[in-house]
């Protein structure tokens, strides 16, 4: 069995900032509400003719882990995308990064696990690693939320907390058994599917159909629906538990965690996290309140600015936990 540690992390985000107040002026809402309720203070959107687009952004982010991997392109043996908003129906952004970095024809997979996305990817690469079969992979997480949500007040409860980034990781075979990717672990919970879903277009709800079922344009299905208050009790219990047990995998206790980088979803999820476990502002990274929620990017984007931040030291338990849309949910233990 081989061991597989991060190499190289990287982050993009558009230029383009968008505060709570530019959106009050698209919509009935305000600073304060978006605040209280979620921590965000401005986030992150692709503006027209920037030239991104979610594969373009998962690109940029991997050149940068590439480059401070000191991995060359065509070293990389497989491709792993998460994404919920990518740029085709299909195929997916796997083989766009693919083509656009020039990579010879390794294979990529995309990976549809929204907020638990990049941790589903990571864990994914790190067992092709400890098999064997490949030497380095390049995880990625990238989202242009701002495309496809509903800018007007009837979106608001949803619209408020997304922004666009990308973050990726490059996972190399590594001789040192006591450093890198400890374990993952991956949970799904399909009964509440449709409790933060997108349900359409899709073979279900076909365009035609849609706007036929809604000549008024509303409840468009196109849109994302999320059951707000029921996420957030869904998501406190289980980024609960999925941080335990990855503690446990591992004999691991609370006090020994270094950092825990949570899936960017509200400050006010974080936090309620941070004081359950009697964690202080050292041990977890928030940065919600720049980026909003990025979805699968979340997480390498918090890695990476963690990092950058010197905030993770060589020999420190880091441990990234998620729950989103499916439900599912996923953490990873990781001795950097
Ligand atoms: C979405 C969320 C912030 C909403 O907060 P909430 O306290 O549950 O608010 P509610 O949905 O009950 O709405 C309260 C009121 O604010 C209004 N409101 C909703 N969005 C608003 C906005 N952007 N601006 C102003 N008012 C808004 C509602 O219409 C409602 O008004 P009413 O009382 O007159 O009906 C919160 O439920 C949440 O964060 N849930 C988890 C979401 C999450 O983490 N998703 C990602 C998972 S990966």
């Amino acid at each position: 069995m081989y061991q597989s540690k991060i190499a190289g992390v990287g982050k993009y985000v558009p230029e383009n900032v968008v505060t709570n107040n530019d959106l009050a002026e698209m919509m009935d809402t305000n600073d304060a509400w978006i605040q209280e309720r979620t921590g965000i203070k401005e986030r992150r959107h692709i503006k027209d003719g920037d030239g991104n687009s979610t594969a373009i952004m998962g690109v940029k982010a991997a050149k940068i882990a590439l480059e401070r991997a000191k991995v060359k392109k065509d070293d990389i043996d497989l491709i792993v995308f998460a994404t919920l908003s990518p740029d085709y129906y299909f195929p997916g952004c796997g083989v766009q990064v693919q083509e656009m970095l020039d990579i010879k024809t390794c294979p990529a997979l995309d990976v549809r696990n929204q907020c638990s996305g990049f941790i589903y990817g990571l864990s994914t690469a790190d067992q092709f690693i400890k098999t064997g079969m490949y030497k380095n992979i390049l995880v990625i997480g990238s989202e242009n939320h701002s495309g496809g949500l509903d800018f007007t007040t009837r979106g608001r409860s949803v619209s408020v907390i997304f922004g666009d980034g990308a973050g990726a990781v490059v996972l190399t075979r590594s001789d040192n058994k006591e450093q890198g990717i400890l374990s993952t672990h991956l949970h799904s919970e399909g009964k509440h599917a449709l409790e933060l879903s997108l349900k359409g277009p899709s073979t279900e709800h076909w365009v035609p159909e849609i706007i036929a079922e809604n000549p008024q344009g509303d409840d468009i299905p196109y849109y994302p629906y999320m059951n707000g208050q029921f996420v957030f009790k869904n998501a406190v219990v289980r980024f609960s538990e999925v941080i335990m047990e990855g503690l446990k995998a591992n004999n691991l206790e609370v006090k020994d965690i270094d950092m825990l980088i949570p899936h960017q979803a509200n400050l006010r999820i974080s936090q309620f996290i941070q004081q359950k476990f009697k964690l202080s502002n050292e041990q977890v990274y928030n940065n919600i309140q720049k980026y909003g929620n990025t979805t699968a990017a979340s997480i390498p984007i918090a890695l990476c600015e963690a990092w950058e931040n010197d905030k993770i030291k060589a020999g420190d338990k880091v441990v990234l936990a998620a729950f989103g849309s499916g439900f599912t949910w996923a953490s990873a233990v990781i001795s950097w």
